[in-house]
């Protein structure tokens, strides 16, 4: 890409990849056809819906056209679902670990491939292990997969060490099939747990005070299979929000929802952008360098670490000087040795980064090295002068449905290259 041009106009979000590939997991709870709508045409995607085949459904994903890059899945899961999910698939996607909950609650045993993902940190799976063993189940772990047996989960209290996202969510699949009421306590707040739970009622499930630290379900004997439509994708949102204010451009973002993203917005506005909520959507705008903001990863409604390698490229073109904070995951900070060969100054001490804004970063070429720090690494492209290189976008298509075409629709000056061999 060529930097120089500020991104302006409009922006279409699909769903959230972080919620659709729950909600995809959540299918295996009913037999009978789940339609899904609003699903990001990436890579994840394609692998959780591989995952699916493998455990015997049929699944099948269209493009809607409509410019966001999103579509329609459907899946057929069988009376009797396999309980054994492939090493090789599993290992490339850390939510694969979501189909767990479902399967032990609905089969009784789940035969699941310790997870693979982003290199942003130990990632450990204690909290669903102990959860899970909590409602019943008896978990081992032998050559490289969980195996989980369950006749019988049994509802019960658990609290969560931390409010992680994944544990939370593949607690409450377990827990919709329990018997008898599950309170899962430190409970993660996310918007896409609501979405998990909204589907999930849909589907007959009980459950009370989703999106609080204390939720409640009341096991029931059988789900029924929904079409159900994925909320806003709030990261992509915030992508496209920090990319309008460090090229110092004018984006409306449709779709996106201004209180999945409040302390992100806060922030830009503070940074001195103009953030306007509007009824499709969140427009944002900037005329001036913005200014160093400090910024602290938490959990929701804190600021989402997800967006964290976008803040440390914004801060890096910024007036004054930002210390970001990284709470949630230890390894993130991993893409800045990238992020300074483009020019930055940034200087990390264990979870925290000092960044000393610069006018502008300098062309070269650098590496993705997992989702976001590939998002944030675009986005440091289009501020540096020249033209630079970001390799392994492999990492991007994993998060980001059309990534280059949606820039370009901004006014981006960037092509896809395949390289030879
Ligand atoms: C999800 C998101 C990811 C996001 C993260 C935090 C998906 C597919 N991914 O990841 O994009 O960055 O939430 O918002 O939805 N932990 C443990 N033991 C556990 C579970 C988690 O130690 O049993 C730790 C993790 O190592 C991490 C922290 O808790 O340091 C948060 O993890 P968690 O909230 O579970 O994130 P994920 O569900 O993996």
């Amino acid at each position: 890409m060529t930097g120089g041009t500020a991104l302006t106009g409009r922006v279409r979000v699909t769903g959230a990849k972080n919620s659709a590939l729950k909600l995809m997991a959540a299918a295996l709870l009913a037999p009978g056809r789940t339609t899904i709508d609003e699903v990001p045409d990436i890579l994840d995607v394609a692998i959780m819906s591989e995952v699916l085949r493998r455990l015997g459904c049929d699944v099948d994903y269209r493009r809607t056209g409509d410019g966001g890059g999103g579509g329609r899945v459907t899946i057929d899961v069988p009376e009797a679902p396999s309980t054994e999910t492939d090493y090789d698939l599993v290992r490339r996607m850390r939510a694969s670990i979501s189909v767990l909950g479902p399967l032990v609650a609905r089969c009784g045993s789940a035969k699941v491939a310790l997870p693979g993902g982003d290199a942003i940190g130990s990632r450990g799976l204690d909290m669903h292990i102990s959860g899970l063993e909590r409602l019943g189940a008896t978990i081992v772990s032998e050559h490289g997969f969980l195996v989980a047996t369950a006749p019988r989960l049994v509802g019960t209290s658990i609290w969560l060490d931390f409010p992680s996202v994944g544990a939370t969510e593949n607690l409450v699949m377990a827990a919709v099939l329990a018997s008898g009421t599950t309170v899962i306590d430190n409970a993660a707040r996310e918007p896409e747990i609501v979405d998990l739970c909204s589907m999930l009622r849909a589907m007959g499930a009980l459950i009370d005070g989703a999106g609080t630290s204390t939720i409640t379900v009341e096991g029931v004997g059988s789900l029924s299979p929904v079409t159900y439509t994925t909320v806003p994708d709030r990261i992509v949102a915030g992508t496209w929000a920090i990319g309008a204010v460090m090229t110092r451009g004018d984006v409306l973002v449709e779709r996106a929802v201004a209180e999945h993203m409040a302390v992100a917005l806060d922030k830009l506005t503070d940074a001195g952008a103009t953030v306007e909520a509007q009824p499709g959507g969140v427009r944002v705008a900037m005329t001036e360098r913005p200014r160093c903001v400090d910024i602290v990863t938490l959990p929701f409604p804190g600021f989402p670490t997800d967006l964290q390698p976008m803040a440390v490229a914004l801060a890096a073109v910024s007036t004054g000087t930002a210390l970001i904070t990284e709470n949630v995951f230890e390894g993130r900070f991993m893409f800045v040795n990238e992020l300074v060969r483009l020019g930055a100054d940034v200087r990390i001490d264990g979870h925290h980064a000092v960044v000393r804004g610069r006018e502008k970063l300098s062309s070269a070429p650098v590496v993705a090295t997992d989702i976001r720090a590939g998002a944030g690494l675009v986005l440091a492209g289009l501020v540096s002068d020249g033209v630079t290189e970001v390799q392994e976008v492999h990492h991007v298509d994993r998060g980001y449905p059309d990534f280059v075409e949606q820039l370009r629709g901004l006014g981006a000056t960037i092509e896809r290259t395949e390289r030879p061999g």
